[in-house]
């Protein structure tokens, strides 16, 4: 089992990085290949819109080091992804990422009845496993709707992925601490098991 991590905090080596290296920890230690990526060390560019992959589906045009890494987590058996919470939302790099996943799919209309069609040609049935690190605590001392548009929304990563099994684990409350998640026992346990059953499933 071949499993990837795609770190998109721009800070090294900080809680979103030390959660998914718990959970690559866990998937390693039931025997699983392990790779991580840190977007932060590649240059990516956002979506530009030029719908050029709708005539070679899941092919990017675009020439950057995203182009490449999409290819790439096609192969994967599993894939954990982490961001940190930025204004409310995900950070830049993670919704880039999301983005270029568009590459992926073609929006189109039954001709019989006109309702919407989606067709992914990227490879599901992987296990997906998603870390989300913000400084708020549980509950939010205010705006607490914000995040609940925010977990809504991050549904759309299992659907892009075409995820068979899917697990979101937040960490709360580690404020602007680089070191919160690494001096948190408990939440790495919790990371590190949460990678191990991505290759049970
Ligand atoms: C630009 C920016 C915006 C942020 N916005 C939020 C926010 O809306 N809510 C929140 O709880 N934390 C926010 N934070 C704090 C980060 O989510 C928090 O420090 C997180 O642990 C950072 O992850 P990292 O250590 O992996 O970089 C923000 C931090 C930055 C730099």
């Amino acid at each position: 089992m071949k499993v990837i991590g795609i770190n998109a905090s721009p800070r090294k080596k900080a809680n979103t990085q030390t959660l998914i290296e718990a959970a690559l920890a866990g998937a390693a230690d039931k025997g699983a290949d392990t790779r991580l990526v840190n977007l932060r060390e590649l240059k990516i560019n956002g979506c530009v819109g030029c719908e050029g992959c709708k005539k070679q589906l899941g092919k990017c045009v675009q020439t950057d080091d995203l182009t490449p890494l999409l290819q790439e987590m096609t192969g994967f058996d599993a894939i954990v992804l982490g961001t940190p919470v930025y204004w409310y939302h995900v950070s830049a790099q993670f919704k880039i990422l999301v983005d270029r996943l568009y590459s992926f799919f073609e929006l189109g209309q039954d001709p019989q009845s006109g309702k919407p069609t989606i067709k992914s040609a990227f490879p599901g049935g992987k296990n997906v496993l998603l870390l989300v690190s913000r400084g708020d605590d549980e509950p939010a001392p205010i705006y607490g709707q914000f995040y609940k548009h925010l977990d809504e929304w991050l549904n759309i990563v299992p659907f892009a992925l075409g995820a068979k099994n899917f697990e979101l684990l937040h960490q709360y409350g580690a404020h602007l601490d680089r070191k919160s998640a690494a001096n948190n026992a408990e939440l790495l346990e919790k990371a590190k098991l949460a990678g191990a059953k991505l290759i049970q499933k």
